[in-house]
């Protein structure tokens, strides 16, 4: 009889860069206030990357953590994704020079670009690789340095991101891990959430609008929670499990509001919910393994219990992960 082979986190790490910017210091860069920033947003504060400061340097930090918790040999690795919308540089990939720095070789590496959902995308795409027998141990990734594609200009925006990267090592396991994924993409949306150019389609003018992110954001808010009620549904059905059999959500962070009101429809109270949108802003693919990393360190996520991800963002993209960690 062949037994299940699940993915199984061994191992997760975070990094934040050490600068610190407060709303009060954006008060003094555009108009807004803290209260406007808390009131609507729930966050207080967010890190910013250091100049020449990269999201592969920020992947490394956090890979190492992941490395020294798991107590394995970087080499033994034989798979790296990274979800990235800030890659280093068009090419070679971020997963590619990750690689190089952690001094492994030959095992596939490649990003994945699905803006917020990119790490929930990613472990998808390790799980299937892990359970198909592909790989034996992946490194995932979400690392992001969104200051560098901000308009420090534009209030509706620069108040709501800020750098990082989480990471977790996954390893194939006859113990339940990664239960399912569920992964969605609805390309109608491009323009409520997006940067108009990029290395193939040219910007038009030299303004700054044309090279950073661009949000609708009511638009945005009022899909994120549908969908995000709609997609944990969707991963309770597929397991067969109750709202109740949930131990924790660990949220993309972007918005405490829309965070407050999945965890609501979940029935899951504030003390099963991991937050940290208040302490660092909307780190895109960064958000949910540095959330999962901090509430597995403070020993809030214990082993065997039942740990819901979901995600949502730009494309629109939106997803799912059901773990026993
Ligand atoms: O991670 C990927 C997915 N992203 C999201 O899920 C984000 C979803 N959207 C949101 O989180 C919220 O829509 C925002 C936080 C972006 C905005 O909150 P809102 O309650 O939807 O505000 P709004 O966009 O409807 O704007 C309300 C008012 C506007 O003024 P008027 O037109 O009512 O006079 C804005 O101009 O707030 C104004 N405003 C600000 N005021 C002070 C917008 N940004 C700011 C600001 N400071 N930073």
């Amino acid at each position: 009889m062949t037994q299940t082979v699940y993915s199984r986190v061994i191992g997760t790490g975070g990094y934040l860069p050490e600068k610190i910017l407060t709303n009060i210091d954006l008060e003094k860069i555009v108009d807004t206030s803290d209260e406007w920033i808390r009131e609507r947003t729930g966050i207080e504060r967010r890190h910013i990357a250091q100049d020449g400061q990269t999201t592969c340097d920020l992947g490394v930090e956090a890979s190492k953590k992941a490395l020294e918790m798991a107590q394995i040999d970087a080499k033994s690795i034989d798979l790296i994704i990274v979800a990235t919308t800030t890659p280093d540089k068009i090419f070679p990939s971020t997963a590619c020079l990750l690689q190089q720095r952690l001094g492994i070789k030959g095992c596939p590496a490649f990003d994945v670009q699905a803006v917020c959902s990119g790490f929930v995308y990613a472990l998808s795409v390790a799980d299937q690789f892990i359970k198909t027998g592909m790989s034996k141990r992946a490194l995932v990734v979400g690392a992001e340095t969104l200051s560098r594609i901000t308009n420090w200009e534009d209030r509706n925006t620069c108040v709501l991101f800020g750098d990082g990267a989480g990471a977790v090592i996954l390893e194939a396991s006859n113990k339940a891990g990664i239960l399912s994924t569920h992964i969605h993409a609805d390309g109608e949306y491009e323009e409520l959430l997006h940067v108009p150019s990029g290395p193939s389609k040219l910007p038009k003018t030299d303004e700054i609008a044309e090279r950073t992110m661009s949000m609708k954001g009511n638009e945005v808010f009022k899909v994120a929670v549908n969908t995000l009620s709609k997609i944990a549904s969707e991963t309770l059905e597929a397991n067969q499990i109750q709202k109740e059999d949930l131990d924790w959500l660990v949220p993309h962070q972007a918005n405490l509001r829309i965070i407050n009101a999945t965890a609501r429809k979940l029935k899951l109270t504030p003390d099963q919910t991991v937050v940290t949108v208040n302490k660092h802003a909307n780190t895109s693919s960064a958000s949910i393994p540095l959330a999962f990393d901090e509430a597995v360190r403070d020993g809030r996520i214990q082993r065997g219990q039942l740990v819901l991800m979901e995600a949502f963002g730009g494309g629109f993209t939106w997803g799912s992960a059901l773990m026993k960690f």
